[in-house]
């Protein structure tokens, strides 16, 4: 990490650890930033690694990520048995290959992939990575689209809403692509067809738009954007694709709700990304990025690689990568099935109601996103509470007792807006959701006390119970 590089050039060799359990392993001082001299017995370095870790968050009361903390044993256990196996060495393992490809199917077919198309995809490190390529693959399309023509291509640019993860910044720098952004409003946190409008031109190489946004969880107009592109496509010859960033919804939505039109359905809709470590319910790091028809990724971007004994189409932007966490995602398709992921979101929508209702019966919070279609909860502090504490005091002092929820101010036009985001796995509990409100109480009664809770002078009232 950059932050890290600062602070490597500042540290000194002669630093050393601590000495933990010094008489029984290390005669000698442990050096921090230089390899040491000699090793040390494999106890040794478990524990003092095992040990440091301790000053880590929990995992279990990190509502922060959205990314899973837990998985069944016998995951765990395929997890352990495949670590060493390099996912690109698919000569010497062709079975992984064969179960990644079964995963892209069954996530196509998840996905209302039309019968007549030739859907591709693949295995990413996350959705950043998928994001990424399938931008690349669409700016390619574009560019060859207009040399035929021979129109200019100096100028392509993507059009996405402000409410989009910060990958879509990093990869129109990173690929050359102008970003014209559609600011958020107070109040109105998604994109749609009447404010992505002007931002839309015969240069655009595709429209993002997220199901289920990072900042408040809401989704953006899919459709009414689709049909805003079909028209464009009809008057103007301009065939602009979507790219659904379903990083988090792409396991949520065809469970809740199979009827809400998305996906491969919609015409315009050329490319997905789902993280298979998000509501795919896999650790980290395994994404996936289907194409509708392998005609929108051009061959130009798949590099075949003669390797190993074989030759080996890629379409990444590693090479090397784990087949760990590719197997757990089969794992999981497997062993829990439509019925099984059904049930668990479900499950986890209920208990974000439950979590949601309780935050807004304190009298404290406003939800951001009121209709609960992820299991996402994003609040922000009533305006009368403002001048006592903000959701940054809040964040802190829950903190300090354990949990980890994150503060923060929505992006531009709206980052006067602070809010808290609560992200609800699977470990969740109403039992906890209890404990988070038992906490809470316990914060708000200091406030109550500084505010002096008179009903009578006007003075905010805050509900615990
Ligand atoms: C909507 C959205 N897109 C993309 C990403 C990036 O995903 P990943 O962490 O899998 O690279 C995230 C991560 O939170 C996200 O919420």
């Amino acid at each position: 990490m950059l932050s890290n590089k600062v602070n490597i050039e500042k540290l000194k060799q002669s630093e050393t650890s601590t000495l933990t359990y010094g008489s029984r392993y290390f005669s000698e001082p442990i050096p921090k930033y230089e390899m040491p001299k000699e090793g040390m017995p494999p106890q040794a370095a478990y524990r003092l690694i095992h040990d440091e870790l301790n000053l880590d968050g929990n995992p279990n009361l990190n509502l922060a990520s959205f990314v899973t903390t837990w998985m069944e044993p016998e995951a765990d256990l395929l997890i352990s048995e495949n670590n060493g196996k390099n996912f690109v060495d698919n000569d010497e393992y062709p079975q992984t290959e064969i179960i990644q490809n079964r995963v892209v199917n069954m996530l196509a077919r998840l996905y209302n992939v039309p019968e007549d198309c030739n859907f591709i995809g693949t295995s990413t490190i996350g959705s950043s990575e998928a994001i990424m390529l399938a931008i690349l693959a669409h700016k390619w399309s574009w560019r060859k689209s207009r040399e035929q023509k021979n129109l200019d291509i100096s100028r392509p640019n993507i059009v996405i809403g402000a409410d989009v993860h910060v990958v879509w910044k990093k990869l129109a720098k990173y690929f050359d692509v102008e970003l014209r952004m559609v600011p958020m409003e107070d109040g109105d946190y998604i994109l749609n067809a009447n404010k992505a409008e002007k931002y839309i031109d015969e240069n655009t190489i595709a429209v993002g738009v997220v199901l289920g946004t990072t900042f408040t969880g809401q989704i953006d107009e899919i459709e009414n954007l689709n049909d805003f592109l079909e028209n464009l496509k009809e008057n103007e010859g301009w065939d602009i694709p979507i790219h659904v960033d379903a990083a988090s919804g792409g396991f949520v939505i065809p469970f809740t709700e199979p009827n809400f039109k998305w996906d491969f359905r919609l015409s315009q809709v050329r490319s997905i990304n789902v993280s298979g470590h998000k509501y795919g319910l896999v650790y980290p790091g395994v994404g996936w990025l289907i194409f509708k028809d392998e005609k929108y990724l051009d061959d130009d971007l798949v590099f075949h690689v003669n390797y190993l004994g074989g030759v080996i189409p890629t379409f990444n932007l590693n090479f090397s990568k784990g087949s760990s966490m590719i197997l757990a995602q089969y794992y999981n398709l497997l062993r829990l099935g439509y019925e099984g992921y059904f049930k668990i979101i479900k499950n986890l929508l209920e208990i974000t109601n439950y979590l949601g209702d309780l935050l807004v019966k304190t009298n404290v919070f406003e939800l951001l996103n009121p209709k609960l279609r992820l299991p996402i909860i994003a609040i922000k502090i009533k305006k009368e509470f403002q001048d006592f504490f903000t959701v940054f005091d809040i964040s802190d002092k829950l903190r300090e007792k354990g949990w980890l929820v994150p503060a923060y101010t929505l992006p531009e036009n709206a980052e006067n807006i602070a809010v808290l985001r609560i992200v609800i796995k699977e470990n969740f509990s109403r039992e906890m959701a209890d404990l988070l409100i038992n906490d809470l109480n316990i914060i708000f009664k200091e406030y109550k006390d500084k505010i002096g809770n008179k009903k009578e002078s006007n003075k905010p009232l805050i509900n615990i119970f």
